[in-house]
């Protein structure tokens, strides 16, 4: 789990990826944050497309900018909204996310920074990932 210092550093870096969002079509802003084990936090947002099914999820955004760059290891990941009720990532990305966290902890924060804390084995019980092909 992480500590106070971390969660309030999620907090805000996943508000301003949120504020990064390109969603002119759905008009619904989404951010991500992954802490990665070694510290380092690396942001996302969505990123729609006029090709509407070419978008992107706020939080596939972040995983593949971290692998690009490196990173596969991760203490946490954080998702917002504009919103007040929390949002919990997409069936998609839950299974993006267990490639390379089956338990990661996933901090879901409201717009005004309060949060929900889930594992990802809790929001994708019995998945599916690379042992199954062994
Ligand atoms: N979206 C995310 O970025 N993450 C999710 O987990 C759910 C949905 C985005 C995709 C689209 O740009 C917008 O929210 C509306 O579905």
């Amino acid at each position: 789990m992480c500590s106070i210092e971390e969660i309030d550093k999620l907090r805000d870096l996943v508000i301003q990826a949120r504020d990064k969002a390109y969603a002119p079509y759905s008009n619904f802003r989404v951010g991500a944050v992954l802490l990665t084990e070694n510290g380092h936090y690396i942001t996302g947002c969505n990123v729609e497309n006029a090709s509407y099914g070419a978008g992107i999820c706020a939080e596939r955004t972040a995983l593949v900018k971290a692998v690009s760059e490196g990173h596969k290891k991760f203490k946490a990941i954080a998702v917002v909204t504009d919103k007040e009720e929390v949002c919990s990532p997409c069936g998609i990305c839950r299974q993006f996310i267990r490639e390379f966290g089956p338990k990661l902890p996933v901090y879901m924060f409201t717009a005004t920074g309060k949060y929900k804390l889930m594992t990802l084995e809790e929001l994708l019980p019995l998945s599916f990932g690379p042992e199954d092909l062994q």
